[in-house]
């Protein structure tokens, strides 16, 4: 700068004389004379055309027509003083500079930066050729700020010219992402390697810079679950909208299995805390009574697994079951009708006849169950008195059941020894399990298999 302001001085006084003739002998009086002002009009001027050194890089090609030619090819040019530090900085070198081609970049002249780049930022000098790896709508902040965040212009120590590792690149900004990679107990296998398996890296046409849709995205990798997602009679619209795979499970880590969202129930109910709406105008009834304070909970769903019962991606069966369930009110006793259940609880609780420790809904050693639910022709499902998912009531007894038309009140009452009911199905009715306590039963698996 103060080199330049040297520089003006003099040319200022030069051109008070206003002596436009052309230098003959020396080169170096080409700006002092006014002429070439260009080429000392800058705010950073290059170190030997500061001093008029203007014959470091040009000599006459012939002095009487006054023209020049420079004295050395290509990046010799430059490296008469700049020493070739091309390599040290790694194996990766950059196309315009292995080729020599100092200028595509730098102006010898001087410019409006102290690097005398021939555009105002490097950035603006990067997009002169690269304008096209930058399409996208989604873009990542630091590209629209500088390329030199992520890269090297002359020569790099990893693949395009990147200053890291790609991992430790992006984990160099993204530090608390990286640390609760690390930190997880269910990392994503893909998420311990390269970042770009899922991202771009300057921009792309989906949100968080995507190389493709939340869906398509994931079953690259997992076609199992594209498989059993077309083969599906009964789909699950959760699994293909605009963040399809995203509504449930987290991209990078998880502190549960199978990379389910930190709170999967939550995010079940993102959707079924309201009713939703399914195909041809059926509508599906909320399930808010899986977060309901006051409510007893089935054991699945207070291990947060609503997959035991529900194909979630989509299944075979009606309300996504995972195992047969009887729809019905009534029905002919058949295991296969409750297979549901059966994955978890012995059915012996409904047929062993008499019973002891089998269940508890028993008037003495009279089992209960296979009264109700055990009976030809008309067997009660376990929807008559249950609900499957949670209840006000002790052992998941339903406040009510649809019977045809009418809502029928249960109204059960649990005791020490039994319990009573007063239904619309048979007067108020109470059992009593007698005096001796049951010894412990088995605890019922959490899952199948
Ligand atoms: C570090 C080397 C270097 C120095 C020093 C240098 N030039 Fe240049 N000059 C070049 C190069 C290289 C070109 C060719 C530009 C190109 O290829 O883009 C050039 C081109 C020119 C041109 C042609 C017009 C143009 O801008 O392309 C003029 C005129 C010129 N220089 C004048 C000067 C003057 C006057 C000085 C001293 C004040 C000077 N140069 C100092 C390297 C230098
Ligand atoms: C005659 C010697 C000489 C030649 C030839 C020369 N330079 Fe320079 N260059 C210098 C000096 C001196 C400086 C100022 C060094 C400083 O300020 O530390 C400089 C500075 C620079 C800078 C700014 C560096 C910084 O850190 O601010 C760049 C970029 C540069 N030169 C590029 C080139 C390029 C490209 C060429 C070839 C076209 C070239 N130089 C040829 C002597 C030369
Ligand atoms: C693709 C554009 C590009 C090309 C081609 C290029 N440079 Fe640079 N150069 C840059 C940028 C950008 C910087 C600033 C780097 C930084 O800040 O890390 C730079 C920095 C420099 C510097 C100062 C910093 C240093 O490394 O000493 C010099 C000197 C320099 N370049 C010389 C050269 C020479 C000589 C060539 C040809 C062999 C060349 N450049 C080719 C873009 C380029
Ligand atoms: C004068 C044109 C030009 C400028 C300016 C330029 N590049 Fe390049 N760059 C190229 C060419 C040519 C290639 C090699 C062909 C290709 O891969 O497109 C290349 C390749 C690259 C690559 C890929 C390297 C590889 O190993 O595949 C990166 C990264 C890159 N440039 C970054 C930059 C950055 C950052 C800047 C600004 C500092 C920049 N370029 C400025 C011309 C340029
Ligand atoms: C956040 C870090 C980051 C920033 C900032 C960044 N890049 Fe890149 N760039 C990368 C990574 C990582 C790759 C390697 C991509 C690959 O291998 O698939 C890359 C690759 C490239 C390539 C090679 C071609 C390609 O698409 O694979 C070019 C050219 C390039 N970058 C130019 C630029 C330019 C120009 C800028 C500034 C406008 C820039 N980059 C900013 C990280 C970055
Ligand atoms: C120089 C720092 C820096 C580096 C290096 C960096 N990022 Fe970023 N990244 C950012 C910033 C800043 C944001 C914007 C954060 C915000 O808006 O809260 C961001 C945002 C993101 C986003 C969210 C984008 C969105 O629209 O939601 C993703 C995904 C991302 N980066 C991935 C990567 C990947 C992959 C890498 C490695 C190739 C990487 N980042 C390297 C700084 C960086
Ligand atoms: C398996 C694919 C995949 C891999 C690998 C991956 N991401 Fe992501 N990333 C995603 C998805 C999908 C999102 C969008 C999450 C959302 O919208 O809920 C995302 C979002 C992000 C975001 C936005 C903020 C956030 O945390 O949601 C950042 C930043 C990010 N990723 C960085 C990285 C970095 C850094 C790596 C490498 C350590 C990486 N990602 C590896 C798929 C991946
Ligand atoms: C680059 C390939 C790749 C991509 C893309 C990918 N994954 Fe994975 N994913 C894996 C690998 C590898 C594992 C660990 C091996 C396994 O369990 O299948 C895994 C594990 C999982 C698991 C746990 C499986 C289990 O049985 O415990 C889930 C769930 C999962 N990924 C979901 C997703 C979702 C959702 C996406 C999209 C955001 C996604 N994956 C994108 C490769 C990928
Ligand atoms: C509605 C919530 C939900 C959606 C949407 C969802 N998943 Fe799952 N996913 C789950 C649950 C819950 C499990 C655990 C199943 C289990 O434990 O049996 C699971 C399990 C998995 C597994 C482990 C293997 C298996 O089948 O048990 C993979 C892989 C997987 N999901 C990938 C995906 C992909 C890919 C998508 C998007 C196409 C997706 N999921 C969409 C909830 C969902
Ligand atoms: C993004 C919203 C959304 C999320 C999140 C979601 N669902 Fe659904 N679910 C729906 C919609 C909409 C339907 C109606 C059928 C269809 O269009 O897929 C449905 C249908 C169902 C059905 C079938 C009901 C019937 O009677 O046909 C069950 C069961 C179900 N979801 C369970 C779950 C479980 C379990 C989770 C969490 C693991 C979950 N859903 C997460 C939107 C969602
Ligand atoms: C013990 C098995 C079981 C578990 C665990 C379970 N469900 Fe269900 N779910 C069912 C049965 C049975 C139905 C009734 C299906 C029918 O009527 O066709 C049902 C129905 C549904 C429906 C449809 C609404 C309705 O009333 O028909 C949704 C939505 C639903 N469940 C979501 C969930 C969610 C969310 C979870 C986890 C919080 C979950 N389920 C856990 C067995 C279960
Ligand atoms: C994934 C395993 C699993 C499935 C499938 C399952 N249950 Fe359960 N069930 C449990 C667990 C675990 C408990 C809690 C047992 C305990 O606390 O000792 C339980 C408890 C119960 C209770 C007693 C509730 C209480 O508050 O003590 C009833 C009633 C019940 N289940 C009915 C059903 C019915 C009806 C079905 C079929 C729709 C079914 N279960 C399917 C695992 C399951
Ligand atoms: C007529 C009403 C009724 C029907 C139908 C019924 N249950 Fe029950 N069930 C009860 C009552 C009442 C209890 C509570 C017993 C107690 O703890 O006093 C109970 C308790 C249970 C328990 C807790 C463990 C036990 O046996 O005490 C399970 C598990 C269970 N039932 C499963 C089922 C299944 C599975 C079906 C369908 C195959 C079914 N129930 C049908 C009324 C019924």
């Amino acid at each position: 700068m103060r080199a330049w302001v040297l520089i003006s001085a003099v040319a200022l006084i030069a051109g008070a004389a206003r002596a436009q003739t052309r230098p003959d002998t020396k080169v170096l009086t080409c700006t002092t004379a006014g002429c070439h002002a260009a080429e000392i009009g800058h705010t950073f001027l290059h170190g030997p055309t500061a001093v008029s050194a203007c014959d470091t890089c040009h000599e006459y090609h012939d002095a009487a027509a006054h023209t020049f030619r420079l004295k050395r090819p290509g990046k010799q040019l430059c490296e008469f003083c700049h020493i070739d530090k091309t390599g040290r900085e790694g194996p990766f070198v950059h196309d315009p500079v292995a080729k020599g081609e100092c200028t595509a970049c730098h102006d010898p002249h001087g410019s409006e930066t102290r690097l005398l780049l021939k555009k105002a930022t490097t950035r603006q000098m990067c997009l002169e050729c690269h304008q096209e790896a930058m399409g996208g709508t989604h873009r990542h902040k630091p590209v629209d700020e500088d390329c030199l965040q992520c890269h090297k212009a002359h020569t790099a120590p990893h693949a395009k010219l990147l200053t890291m590792e790609r991992r430790a690149l992006c984990l160099s900004c993204h530090e608390t992402l990286g640390q609760a990679i690390a930190a997880s107990s269910h990392p994503h296998e893909p998420a311990e390697g390269d970042c770009l398996q899922c991202h771009r890296p300057h921009a792309a046409e989906h949100p968080g810079v995507l190389s493709q849709p939340p869906k398509d995205l994931c079953l690259s990798c997992h076609e199992e679950v594209g498989t059993a997602m077309s083969s599906a009679s009964h789909p699950h619209s959760a699994t293909s909208d605009s963040r399809a795979c995203l509504n449930c499970h987290a991209a990078h880590q998880s502190h549960h299995v199978k990379q389910l969202l930190p709170d999967p129930v939550k995010a079940c109910l993102e959707c079924h805390a309201k009713p939703v709406q399914a195909g041809g105008g059926r509508v599906v009834a909320a399930v808010a009574e899986v977060t309901d304070p006051l409510a007893h909970k089935h054991g699945p769903i207070n291990d947060g697994d609503c997959a035991a019962c529900h194909d979630v991606h989509g299944g075979g069966r009606g309300g996504l079951l995972a195992a047969p369930f009887e729809q019905d009110f009534y029905r002919q006793y058949d295991p296969t009708s409750y297979a549901l259940c059966f994955t978890c609880h012995d059915r012996a609780l409904v047929t062993a006849q008499p019973v002891a420790a089998e269940t508890a809904f028993r008037d003495g050693d009279r089992n209960l169950h296979a009264v109700h639910v055990a009976k030809s022709p008309q067997g009660r499902s376990c929807r008559a008195c249950h609900t499957t998912h949670a209840s006000r009531h002790d052992k998941l007894i339903a406040d009510s059941v649809q019977f045809g038309q009418w809502r029928l009140p249960i109204n059960f009452v649990k005791t020490e020894r039994g319990g009573s009911c007063g239904p619309g199905c048979h007067k108020p009715a109470q059992y009593d399990r007698g005096p001796t306590p049951d010894p412990p039963r088995p605890a019922v698996p959490r899952r199948p298999g």
